[in-house]
């Protein structure tokens, strides 16, 4: 095969000519001597297809999942001593989170298949100062929804999901975004959506609690009445009209997108099937939001760890791969915070044998064949 680079991120095709043609025309409009900036009618448009894609009440858009993912701890009103429980195979910010609220991060296990956070891990976790669980659906795969609702009904703690990677992920048929308290997507870059770069939304079935994040979000403003009111501490965590209009013409493409995504995933399945050293992941179909491509390396069954294959599919092959994730106590900021660091042994595990591979809606087919190929001579030459 032809060695080529196929970078980890390479995002071309990120835009189509009609979001551009959607930011164009919010600031054409906004040149007029009547024009304004204002981002009605845009921001309620996209709030409120957002929230229908998703299956929820409400959809309150910000700045980014980070943010949403803050002002719901932050609307749990969480003390020092409080317990807030995740996984630590993820992003920073499903735990950072808490800490930010003065909470103790407890972390617990996943699910060996799924990479998701087990809901039995989680119950053996629990105690009386928990108070939220923040689920984080991997790699765009729904989590155990009706686990974690049991849970929650029965201890009364709410779940907060991390939905960064699960834009238009089904649990059973239908959309998630109206599952637990909330949950909060991210529309950065490298999602499956983009707000031009930054930009999430929380979604809620709980009406009154989607107020309290648009409050969170602007200033803690109540319009409507006989006078604008503050009703609350706020924050400027808003997106700009033009970013509401893109996220728009986004979201009118995006089961085309993900289908190709899950296209491309799929048949990256089928290539990898025969190569017995590797843990492919499981559910990547049409309920799967096909965010990511994690493949595990089965150090139980080689003698080099994944960090080489790694390294040699970039030296050898110029293919980027990367991983999701060091474990988050790993990062050096958390040796100052209050966390559980009892075993997860299933994350540490995975985290050692974890890639994810180059596959994006533009990737062309002949470069998954080469992946691939790299792949097999790789394991191959290494074993
Ligand atoms: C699992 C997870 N949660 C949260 C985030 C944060 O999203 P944002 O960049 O929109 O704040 C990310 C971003 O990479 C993520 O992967």
């Amino acid at each position: 095969m032809d060695i080529h680079p196929v970078p980890f991120i390479s995002l071309g095709g990120l835009f189509e000519q009609d979001d551009v043609e959607a930011a164009v025309r919010v600031m054409n409009a906004a040149t007029e001597p009547d024009g304004s900036f204002f981002p009605l009618p845009e921001e309620t448009d996209f709030q409120d297809a957002f929230a229908e894609h998703e299956g929820a009440a409400r959809a309150i858009a910000l700045n980014s999942c980070g943010t949403g993912l803050d002002v719901c701890m932050m609307l749990l009103g969480l003390e020092p001593g409080d317990e807030v429980i995740t996984t630590p195979l993820t992003f920073v910010c499903s735990a950072t989170c808490a800490s930010a609220q003065g909470a103790k991060v407890i972390f617990a296990d996943i699910d060996h298949a799924t990479m998701n956070l087990d809901p039995e891990a989680v119950r053996a976790k629990i105690t009386d100062r928990t108070r939220a669980i923040i689920p984080v659906h991997f790699a765009g795969l729904a989590c155990d929804l009706d686990a974690f609702d049991a849970i929650s009904e029965e201890t009364g703690i709410p779940i907060i999901y991390d939905a960064a990677h699960a834009v238009g992920t089904l649990y059973h048929g239908k959309p998630i975004g109206g599952r637990g308290l909330a949950s909060c997507y991210s529309f950065q870059s490298l999602k499956n959506m983009t707000t031009l770069g930054e930009g999430g939304a929380v979604t809620s079935d709980d009406i009154e609690f989607a107020e309290q994040v648009r409050r969170k979000k602007t200033f803690g403003y109540v319009y409507g009445g006989p006078s604008v009111r503050v009703v609350t501490v706020g924050f400027n965590y808003r997106m700009t009209k033009v970013q509401y209009a893109v996220g728009l013409s986004q979201l009118a493409k995006i089961d085309r997108v993900t289908a190709a995504r899950r296209e491309r995933m799929l048949r990256m399945e089928q290539l990898l099937a025969e190569v017995d050293e590797l843990i492919l992941p499981v559910g990547h179909g049409p309920e799967h939001a096909s965010h990511l491509y994690v493949a595990r390396l089965d150090t139980d069954k080689v003698g080099f760890s994944a960090a080489e294959l790694r390294d040699r599919l970039k030296d050898t092959y110029l293919i980027g791969t990367s991983h999701h994730y060091c474990l988050v106590w790993s990062w050096e900021a958390f040796r100052e915070l209050a966390y559980d660091n009892s075993a997860c042994p299933v994350a540490e595990k995975t985290s050692e044998q974890v890639m994810s591979l180059p596959i994006f809606p533009h990737t062309p087919f002949e470069d998954l064949d080469y992946i691939a190929w790299a792949m097999k001579d790789a394991v191959a030459a290494l074993r």
